[in-house]
C-alpha cells in the first residue's frame, strides 16, 4: 500500500486558491492548435478563482476508491530509465500501467492512448505546463467520441458494455514539492458545476467539463507524493449508476511549498479501460 512519505513534516489541510469559472451560459472555446495560438485560450471574464481548503490525502491512501472518490493511490514501481524517452515510455511503462489499472479495476481491456509530461520549469519541447484550472478532461459526448476515433472498426460493439477513462498521474522526478495535483471527490460535484468547454485542435473539436465555484467540492491532495505513487483518476465513466463518474483536478500553489523547491515533473498516461460487467448503461 502506498503510505506518506518520512519526508514530508506538515500533515492537515492547506489553504489556497483555485480556479474556476463562471457560469455565463455561453459554452467556452479554447484553442489549441499552434494555428490558433493567437487567440486567448480561454475569456478572462469567465475565470472566478476562489480560496478553497484542500485536505491532506494521505489518511485516505488505502481507502479512496475509483468509484466512490473518482481517484485511487497505487505503489507503482517502474523500469522507465528515461521518462523523457516517448519510445521507452511506450515501450516500458505503458504495459507496466495498463497492467496497474486492470488489477485495480478487474477490467477486461485497457488501452493507454496517449501521455503527456508536464513542468512548471522545464521547457525542452513536449513538456507541457501544468493545468492551473479546474477542470475533468472528458464529458459524454468525448468519452464514447475517444472511443470511436481509437478504434473505429469495433467502436459500435465496445460502446454497448460498460467503459471508463482513466487517467494514471505520477511525478517523473523525485518527490513533487511544489505545483502538486488537487483532485475533487466526485460526490461533493452537483452535475450543475460541470461546464462543457469545446477544445478547437487542428483537426477535431475535443470536449472537457470545466468546472463552476460550489463551496461543496472537497479537494485532496497528496503532499510530498514520490514517482513511485501513482494516482488514478477517473475521467469518464459511461456507467450512471451513482458511482463516480467525473473527477475535477488542478495543479495549483501550495503554501507550504518552501522556497527554492524544484518544479514539480509528471506524467500522466490516459486510458479506455473496458469492462464485461454488464452493459453499458447510458451517458
Ligand atoms: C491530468 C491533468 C494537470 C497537471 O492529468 O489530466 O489535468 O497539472 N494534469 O498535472
Ligand atoms: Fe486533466
Amino acid at each position: 500500500m502506498a503510505a506518506r512519505p518520512q519526508t514530508v513534516l506538515h500533515s492537515g489541510s492547506v489553504q489556497a486558491e483555485l480556479r474556476y469559472v463562471i457560469d455565463t451560459g455561453a459554452k467556452p472555446r479554447t484553442y489549441i492548435s499552434p494555428q490558433h495560438s493567437g487567440q486567448p485560450s480561454r475569456r478572462v471574464d469567465t475565470v472566478d478563482i476562489r480560496e478553497m481548503r484542500i485536505h491532506d490525502a494521505w489518511p485516505l491512501a488505502g481507502e479512496a476508491s475509483l468509484d466512490r472518490e473518482g481517484f485511487e493511490l497505487h505503489q507503482q514501481e517502474s523500469q522507465v530509465c528515461d521518462f523523457h524517452d516517448d519510445e521507452e515510455v511506450e515501450r516500458v511503462h505503458y504495459p507496466e500501467i495498463e497492467g496497474l489499472i486492470r488489477r485495480a479495476t478487474g477490467a477486461a481491456r485497457v488501452s493507454i492512448f496517449d501521455h503527456t509530461r508536464r513542468s512548471a520549469g522545464d521547457r525542452r519541447p513536449g513538456v507541457r505546463d501544468p493545468v492551473r484550472s479546474v477542470h475533468n478532461d472528458y464529458t459524454p459526448k468525448s468519452g464514447p467520441q475517444r472511443v470511436r476515433d481509437l478504434f473505429p472498426e469495433e467502436a459500435e460493439g465496445l460502446l454497448k458494455r460498460r467503459f471508463a477513462v482513466v487517467n494514471a498521474w505520477h511525478s517523473i522526478r523525485e518527490r513533487v514539492e511544489s505545483h502538486p495535483l488537487a483532485v475533487c471527490d466526485a460526490r461533493s460535484i452537483a452535475p450543475k458545476d460541470l461546464l462543457a468547454t469545446d477544445l478547437v485542435y487542428e483537426d477535431r473539436v475535443g470536449e472537457v467539463f470545466n468546472l463552476a465555484h460550489n463551496p461543496e467540492h472537497q479537494w485532496f491532495y497528496f503532499p510530498g507524493i514520490e514517482q513511485n505513487q501513482t494516482i488514478l483518476l477517473k475521467c469518464f465513466d459511461s456507467a450512471v449508476d451513482g458511482r463516480a463518474r467525473f473527477t475535477a483536478h488542478t495543479a495549483f500553489d501550495d503554501p507550504e511549498t518552501v522556497d527554492g523547491a524544484p518544479p514539480r515533473e509528471s506524467i500522466e498516461l490516459r486510458a479506455l479501460v473496458f469492462f464485461d460487467d454488464g452493459p453499458s448503461t447510458g451517458g
